[in-house]
């Protein structure tokens, strides 16, 4: 199934069948997914949103209005991110809903606002399937090029005999697969799809090491994964991506070669290398910013009670590429701990950075390690957007996204 990064809005509506939607959920995340579960009211007196919560691995949108602090409502948030928009199942009521535009609560909102395929998997008792009315739903829905994943014939829950049990999680997710797939060889472009063509992109990922001796180094918990995840975004999207690397716990990118540095001075200088044949640099790595004034060569043995290591300042690799940039987009990273918007709003100004992602690193859910990340983008034009909690692939493309605007205000 192909389903590896694919941002999918799984919409769960009050049918009986419900069960087989935790299934879909389930297998899309062993699949490599994003899955983002909208549950309306009536799917939650079956079901608690914190099974969903739990097998998609991302918070259940419940309500429009009480769905965190960003400036962005979560409905269009979610819908400018989705690959594919499905409800399973979709009951006889959310079915005549979006037969009608109506967007009375988060999961039909969502269905409106989406502009991705979207795809129903009704089920329903065979009388309420054969309604003409819902029939007439149905067929207005197909006609604006709605998926349909017809019901099955057989034994109901209800205890009747007929058309509207929920079609098999195999056929389901099937369909998504071929969907998806049809959407890719389209001609047109998707919003993400070579937007990044014949831009030359430069990504630094993982920590740095230090030496103090053979054995020992000074580094942090960098894991990699934020700039993992914008390598790999950015060559979906089309982008020519080299990547610097120190130190990082999880796989290389599939396709991305790596050019790996251990210290600060060696990722310092490989950067500014690249940097004049480079249209965009995203500074995702934490090179140290002290190294040992002096590398003993041999183990240091423990013979003092104490031992003072005297630090020297590295070189600031950002601010480096601040002072020399002519036409490229420098974006770095503001891990901070405290202070986080005054603190990347003086790195904004102080590195000349078009864009700066600052998250708080403390926080639940973000930073080093984590596979989701909190962040806040401050732009060189003043404007400052929250971003919620996303996987660190969304991030990764809202960033993208983002540089991709500046880009063409620059022009
Ligand atoms: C136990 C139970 C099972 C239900 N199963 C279904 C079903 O399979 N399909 C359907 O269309 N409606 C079913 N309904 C009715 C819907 O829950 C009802 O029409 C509700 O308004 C749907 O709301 P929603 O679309 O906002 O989730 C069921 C209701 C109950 C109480």
């Amino acid at each position: 199934m192909e389903f590896r990064e694919r941002t999918i809005i799984l919409g769960v509506t009050g049918g009986i069948a419900i069960h087989k939607s935790l299934d879909v959920a389930s297998q899309l995340v062993k699949s490599g997914a994003y899955v983002h579960v909208v549950m309306t009211e009536n799917a939650t007196r079956l079901v608690q949103p914190l099974q969903f919560q739990v097998i998609s691995r991302n918070p259940v949108l419940l309500n429009l209005f009480n769905a965190g602090t960003d400036w962005k409502p979560p409905h269009i948030d979610l819908a400018d991110r989705a690959d594919l928009f499905t409800i399973v199942p979709a009951t006889a009521n959310t079915i005549g809903k979006l037969a009608n535009g109506i967007a009375d609560d988060a999961l039909s909102t969502v269905a409106v606002s989406v502009h991705c395929p979207i795809l129903l998997a009704p089920a329903m008792n065979g009388h309420m399937y054969q309604n003409p009315f819902v029939q007439r739903n149905i067929d207005a829905l197909k006609a604006q090029d709605i998926h349909f994943i017809e019901p099955e014939s057989g034994d109901l829950a209800c205890g009747y005999e007929g058309t509207g049990r929920l079609n098999t999680v195999e056929t389901i997710l099937q369909t998504m697969t071929d969907i998806l797939k049809g959407r890719d060889s389209e001609s047109t472009p998707t919003k993400r799809a070579g937007d990044l063509q014949g831009t030359r992109v430069l990504v630094t990922a993982g920590a740095t090491r230090e030496y103090i001796d053979p054995v020992r180094f000074i580094t942090n918990r960098s894991s990699g994964k934020m700039g993992y995840a914008i390598a790999e975004a950015a060559a979906q999207r089309g982008a020519e991506v080299r990547l610097i690397s120190g130190t990082a716990t999880v796989p290389a990118p599939i396709g991305i070669e790596i050019q790996g540095v251990e210290t600060t001075l060696e990722m310092h200088d490989a950067v500014l290398k690249a940097f004049g044949e480079t249209d965009i640099v995203i500074m995702a790595a934490a090179p140290a910013d002290y190294r040992p004034r002096e590398f003993t060569p041999h183990k240091i043995k423990k013979t003092n009670d104490t031992l003072t290591l005297p630090l020297e300042k590295n070189p600031d690799i950002a601010q480096a590429l601040g002072e020399q940039k002519t036409h490229q987009t420098l974006v770095c990273f503001a891990a901070e701990t405290n202070d986080l918007l005054e603190n990347a709003q003086r790195k904004l100004i102080r590195k000349n950075c078009d864009l700066i992602v600052a998250n708080d690193i403390l926080a639940e859910g973000a930073g080093f390690q984590s596979d989701t990340n909190i962040v806040t983008l401050l732009d060189r034009h003043g404007t400052c957007e929250q971003l919620p909690r996303a996987s660190k692939r969304d991030v990764a493309d809202v960033i993208l996204t983002k540089v991709v605007s500046l880009k063409t205000r620059k022009k």
